[in-house]
């Protein structure tokens, strides 16, 4: 694909954007594409009338008030968190080891990288933006064995370039990672969390019908400390049995 080609691409993804953009408490700082907000997350898809993903179980859980809305376009069966609390412990290589052991096994593979802030996963996939879309949404970008993958770094024109956002806009992006991709059949998607029991997990525990979630953790005392308190988080959003 030629720059140019690339260029009006990119052009037509923010044109989608601009038409479904909710208002947020907070702009962003810097401006990816050249625009406000995140790039060709939207469209005009229809809201799904009826939830389609996720398990009766999970989809159960959630308070009506901050589920995020189905994609049509979508059917995920199992949705599952990683997390830990603490930094560089190794979320996103579990993740990338598991979705990779899942596909091995046939079955249809996701990676949500809900780290919005360090997104690692294109960089381990070795795939890159921009992201593609229609007027229904954004297609994932696909690794060499099929993970479907989106990420904030599949969507900024730099892939170094920092994302600057208040929390209210991360957690958004991140719903919209769930509501405006377009993912298809999955049999299982995987959410690479940040560290942090911040507004990014709060979202992905309350918005998506999580089935349930893998905690990272390294055999130092210090690690085991902030991993209980992301335990314990999961644990008051009923995410521990
Ligand atoms: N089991 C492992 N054995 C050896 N090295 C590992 C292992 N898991 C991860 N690493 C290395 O540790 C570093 C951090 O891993 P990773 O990025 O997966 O952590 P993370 O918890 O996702 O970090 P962050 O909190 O910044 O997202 C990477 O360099 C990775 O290659
Ligand atoms: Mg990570």
């Amino acid at each position: 694909m030629t720059e140019e080609e690339k260029q009006k691409k990119i052009d037509e993804a923010i044109a989608r954007l601009k038409s479904k953009q909710q208002p947020v408490e907070e702009e962003p700082v810097n401006k990816p594409h050249e625009e406000k907000g995140v790039p060709g997350m939207g469209g005009n898809a229809p809201l799904a009338t009826e939830r389609i993903s996720g398990t009766e179980e999970a989809r159960n859980r959630l308070n009506a008030e901050f589920a995020a809305d189905d994609n049509p376009f979508s059917h995920i069966k199992h949705v599952i968190g990683v997390v830990s609390g603490k930094g560089g412990v190794g979320k996103s290589f579990v993740t990338a080891a598991m979705a990779n052991a899942m596909a091995k096994k046939g079955y249809k593979v996701a990676i949500m990288d809900a780290d919005i802030t360090g997104p690692s996963i294109p960089k381990m996939y070795d795939v890159h933006g921009p992201a593609m879309g229609n007027e229904n949404g954004t297609y994932p970008e696909v690794a060499r064995n099929g993970v479907k993958i989106m990420s904030i770094n599949l969507l900024l024109q730099d892939e170094e370039a920092p994302v600057v956002w208040r929390g209210p806009v991360i957690a958004g992006t991140v719903k919209q990672f769930w509501t405006d991709v377009l993912w298809g059949d999955i049999d299982y998607m995987f959410v690479d969390m940040p560290p942090g029991t911040g507004d990014v997990p709060l979202t992905v525990f309350q918005s998506l019908p999580i089935d349930g979630i893998v905690i990272v953790t390294s055999p130092q005392d210090l690690v085991k400390m902030i991993v209980k308190k992301a335990y314990n988080m999961a644990g008051m959003m009923g995410l521990v049995w």
